[in-house]
């Protein structure tokens, strides 16, 4: 990824810090977005600090005017846009379908659906201009597979992979290559909550049903991610990559 240019959201902690950290160590320019401006600031600052060349944005991706801005920041800093991982992403509040409220669904959709689409949106706007790019879009194992409470997260993320496989189809003949990717439970401040906020059992018991018997690292998902922006992975079309040690082959 030399002398390539790479947008990430959700850049301040768990896998898209991971992600932006292996993107700049394979010599990328790397703009690093999250909605937290203290905390990205810091993460961006720790990757320049260790020589590498970075860029921090506050980016709300919920908010379509501050998605704009932010690819448009891109652009104009680093020249162009190679790649990006529409990473950022929050938990549904668990509840029975029949007791989800309308301002959790909205704020869950805002975020892991609409934020996707409209980062999408926007880095495509510059990518077609260039005629080529590739992008991965995040999805998880609840974009494939059902989770009792977690309907909006799923919902979402079952979203995520029909958009990124409607655009693949569109931007492929023009060399720009669409994907995501479904991680499986990644041991990041997002599990870190779920384990404090009284999710420690169920997880136990997830953990107990993957074939590899631990937590996936964030840096796991970001060797896939980087992958499928690579050249390596020019045959990837519309993929949807799961990342869960097995979880959800069983
Ligand atoms: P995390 O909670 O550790 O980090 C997420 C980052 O996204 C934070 O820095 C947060 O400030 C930022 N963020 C949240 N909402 C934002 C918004 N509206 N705009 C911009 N930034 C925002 O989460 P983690 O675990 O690193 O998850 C990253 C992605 O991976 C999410 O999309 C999540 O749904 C997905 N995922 C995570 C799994 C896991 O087990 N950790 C499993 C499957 C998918």
């Amino acid at each position: 990824m030399e002398n390539k240019v790479v947008l990430v959201t959700g850049a301040a902690q768990g896998i898209g810090f991971a992600t932006a950290k292996a993107f700049a160590e394979t010599g990328a320019s790397v703009a690093l977005a999250d909605r937290d401006e203290a905390m990205v600031n810091k993460a961006a600052e720790q990757l320049k600090t260790a020589g590498y060349k970075t860029l921090a944005i506050a980016c709300d991706v919920s908010d379509d005017t501050q998605v704009k801005a932010m690819v448009t920041k891109t652009v104009k800093t680093f020249g162009k846009l190679d790649a990006a991982f529409n990473n950022a992403g929050i938990q549904n509040v668990l509840a029975d379908a029949a007791d989800q409220t309308i301002e959790d669904f909205d704020r869950v959709m805002g975020v892991n659906l609409r934020g996707v689409w409209s980062c999408m949106k926007y880095e495509l706007q510059h990518m077609r201009k260039q005629g080529s790019g590739a992008i991965v879009n995040c999805s998880s194992i609840g974009g494939i597979l059902g989770g009792p409470q977690r309907g909006t997260y799923h919902g979402a993320k079952h979203g995520v992979i029909g958009l990124t496989k409607s655009a693949a189809l569109e931007y492929a003949a023009q060399g720009i290559r669409i994907n995501s990717i479904c991680p499986g439970i990644i041991h990041t401040p997002m599990v870190d909550k779920m384990m404090a906020g009284g999710q420690q059992d169920i997880l136990d018991a997830m953990i107990e049903t993957v074939p590899v018997k631990r937590l996936g690292h964030a840096e796991e998902i970001a060797s896939a991610v980087l992958w499928l922006c690579s050249d390596m992975a020019s045959l990837v079309v519309g993929h949807t990559l799961v990342v869960d040690g097995g979880y959800s082959i069983q």
